[in-house]
C-alpha cells in the first residue's frame, strides 16, 4: 500500500468584469476575459489523499458524502488530473468551506481552485501557476481566478493553453472591501454551468462581448490607479449587461430577488449622497457592496437597516491558492 496526502486552501472571488458563456464549453474557453478579486475571509480547504488500497473515489463536502451530478463533476476533474501523471489510484476528497453553505456564495472557483492545486500536489508534481490556473479552470471557469493572488484578470485567450489567469495586483495593493448583503436563494436557482449554455441565445450576448475588452481596460486602469468611481462606474455596468443578457437568454434567467432590487436602489441612492460604493451580483441573488477600507462598517450598518437583509459578511482581497 502506499498513500500520499496533500491540503489545499483557496479563495473564493467576486467578478468585477464577468465572465458569462464559452466559445468551448467542453474546455471552458470563455467567450471574453474577466477581472475578479479573491475574498480572504472565506475559504474552501480540500484535503486530496491517494491510496493504492482505496476501492473506490470519494468525496466528503462540509462532512457530507457526495453522490449525483457534484460527485461527477468533482470526478471529472479528478480524471483529468490523474492523467497528466497517468495513475488510476482511487482518492479521497475532503472538503470543507468557512462560509454557509445554503447564503448562495458559490463555492465551485475555490473548490476547483482547491482541489486542483491539492491533487497536483499529492501527485508529487509541483506546476507554475499558469499551468494551476489552465487546470482549474476545466473544473470550473472562474476557478481559474482563484487561483493567483488578490485582484486577478483571466485572459480569454483562443485554446486551452493561453487562456489562464494571472495577479494584476498583490492583495495589499488596494484595500477594497466586499460587503456581502447575503439574500436567501430560491429553491430553483439555475446553476452558472447551464446558464452560460444559454448566453447566446440572448440578441445582447454579442454586444456585451463586443465591449469587454473596452470594459476590461477601464477595470484594470481603475484598480492599477485605485479609483474607486471609475472601477465602480464600470463594475456596475458590467453587472447590469451580465443580467441584461441573462435576463433576456432561453429560457430567461432572472437571479435578483426583490431584496436584491432594495439593495441595489439603497446603493445607487447611498452614492448619490456622497458615499463611494457600488453594487454588483453574480449569478445569484446576493448583492456584492464594493466601498474601500474605512467605510465598511457604515456600510454594513446601512445594509442592516434594509429590509430582508440579516446578515452581511465582510471580505479584504484575499490571497493566491496555497498548500497548507
Ligand atoms: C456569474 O465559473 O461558476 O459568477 O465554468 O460553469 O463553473 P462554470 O461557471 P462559473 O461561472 C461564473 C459566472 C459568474 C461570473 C464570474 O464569476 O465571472
Amino acid at each position: 500500500m502506499t498513500t500520499s496526502t496533500a491540503t489545499a486552501v483557496a479563495h473564493p472571488n467576486i467578478a468585477f468584469i464577468k465572465y458569462w458563456g464559452n466559445r468551448d464549453a467542453a474546455l471552458r474557453i470563455p467567450e471574453n476575459g474577466s477581472i475578479s478579486m479573491n475574498l480572504a475571509e472565506l475559504e474552501t480547504r480540500t484535503r486530496v489523499t491517494f491510496d493504492t488500497s482505496f476501492p473506490m473515489d470519494i468525496f466528503d463536502l462540509n462532512g457530507t458524502r457526495q453522490k449525483g451530478s457534484s460527485y461527477e463533476r468533482v470526478l471529472k476533474h479528478l480524471n483529468l488530473l490523474r492523467g497528466i501523471r497517468g495513475i488510476s489510484t482511487h482518492a479521497h476528497i475532503f472538503s470543507e468551506n468557512n462560509f454557509p453553505t445554503g447564503a448562495g456564495i458559490a463555492s465551485s472557483a475555490s473548490g476547483f481552485a482547491a482541489l486542483t492545486l491539492a491533487t497536483i500536489a499529492a501527485m508529487g508534481l509541483e506546476l507554475t501557476e499558469i499551468d494551476l490556473s489552465r487546470l482549474a479552470r476545466r473544473g470550473s471557469g472562474s476557478a481559474c481566478r482563484s487561483i493567483p493572488a488578490g485582484f486577478v484578470e483571466w485572459q480569454k485567450g483562443i485554446n486551452d493553453r493561453d487562456s489562464f489567469a494571472f495577479s494584476i495586483a498583490a492583495p495589499e495593493h488596494w484595500n477594497l472591501i466586499d460587503c456581502i448583503a447575503v439574500i436567501e436563494e430560491g429553491p430553483k436557482a439555475t446553476g452558472s454551468s447551464e446558464g452560460h449554455q444559454g448566453a447566446a441565445t440572448s440578441p445582447y450576448q454579442a454586444t456585451r462581448v463586443a465591449d469587454s475588452l473596452r470594459r476590461l481596460d477601464i477595470c484594470r486602469q481603475a484598480i492599477k490607479a485605485r479609483d474607486f468611481a471609475a472601477l465602480a462606474e464600470v463594475v456596475e455596468l458590467d453587472s447590469s449587461m451580465m443580467h441584461a443578457v441573462m435576463m433576456t437568454s432561453k429560457p430567461p434567467l432572472f437571479y435578483w430577488e426583490p431584496d436584491s432590487i432594495r439593495v441595489i436602489k439603497a446603493v445607487q441612492s447611498w452614492r448619490k449622497l456622497g458615499l463611494p460604493v457600488a453594487a454588483t451580483l453574480d449569478a445569484g441573488p446576493n448583492v456584492h457592496i464594493l466601498c474601500e477600507a474605512g467605510s465598511e462598517k457604515q456600510v454594513e450598518h446601512k445594509l442592516l437597516n434594509i429590509e430582508g437583509i440579516h446578515q452581511v459578511i465582510l471580505c479584504h482581497p484575499g490571497d493566491k491558492a496555497a498548500l497548507d
